[in-house]
């Protein structure tokens, strides 16, 4: 199978919209294999913050995410062989990603990386720019979104069954601000693409969004079947 006829799903969308539960349970349903993009950019965060890197300093990051020895195994994240999966969930990291994510050279130096994930049988893939930059032949593009009030409460659940303290008031401040910084940026801003479908899941429950993104995965093999 040649690398370009693995198939892809892309799931982008705003801060604690929660496509990365529900991009893994689809991948896990399609036994594809699954790319946290936003992993990598927090890793670099990480890094960043251990070593007393200035987040203006440019030049740092784009060598911090060109040499960042990470690995993902299961459900773990080691850097430098330490286990690091709480470690980048914190605000903290959050905060400095989504900064150092605005700087075209450290979203290059990520590419081959996010690309290497394309494995068969398929990958399914969540961050902000997997359908328009990283795999713009992707088979099916998702916005997936909700309101800003469902996230925060999202992510403050998330945060406490992590056992990290959270304010859910300072984290819907910090989603609106990301969610603007994300947006606003001038290279592979956050929105939503001509190509990709709307799954806005304010209301809907995992399952539900679930099953929304694999009905279209679904009827896609479909129609290629014809
Ligand atoms: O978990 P949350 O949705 O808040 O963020 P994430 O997906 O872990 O990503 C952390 C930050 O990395 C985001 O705020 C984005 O600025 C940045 N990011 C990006 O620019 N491009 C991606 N493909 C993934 C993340």
């Amino acid at each position: 199978m040649s690398l370009n006829s693995i198939p892809v799903i892309a799931i982008d969308g705003p801060s604690a919209s929660g496509k990365g539960t529900i991009a893994q349970l689809v991948a896990k349903t399609l036994g594809f294999h699954y790319l946290d993009s936003g992993a990598l950019y927090r890793l670099v965060a990480l890094k960043a913050l251990q070593t007393n890197v200035n987040p203006k300093d440019e030049n740092k990051l784009v060598e911090i995410a060109l040499n960042l020895d990470v690995s993902f195994e299961e459900e773990e994240i080691f850097l430098e062989n330490n286990r690091v999966t709480e470690d980048i969930r914190t605000e903290e990291c959050g905060i400095m990603a989504s900064q150092l994510a605005s700087y075209p050279r450290v979203r290059e130096a990520l590419i081959t990386r996010q690309r290497a994930f394309r494995q068969s049988p398929g990958l399914v893939a969540d961050g902000r720019d997997m359908g328009s930059v990283i795999f713009p032949d992707a088979i099916l593009k998702v916005f997936l979104t909700a309101s800003s009030e469902v996230r925060a409460e999202r992510r403050y659940k998330q945060l406490i069954e992590k056992g990290i303290n959270a304010n859910i008031r300072d984290l819907q401040k910090d989603i609106q601000k990301r969610d603007e910084r994300d947006s606003n940026r001038s290279v592979a801003p956050l929105r939503q693409n001509t190509d990709a479908r709307l799954l806005d899941t304010t209301s809907l429950s995992i399952l539900q969004a679930q099953n929304s993104v694999l009905e279209w995965y679904r009827e896609y093999c479909a129609n290629v079947r014809v």
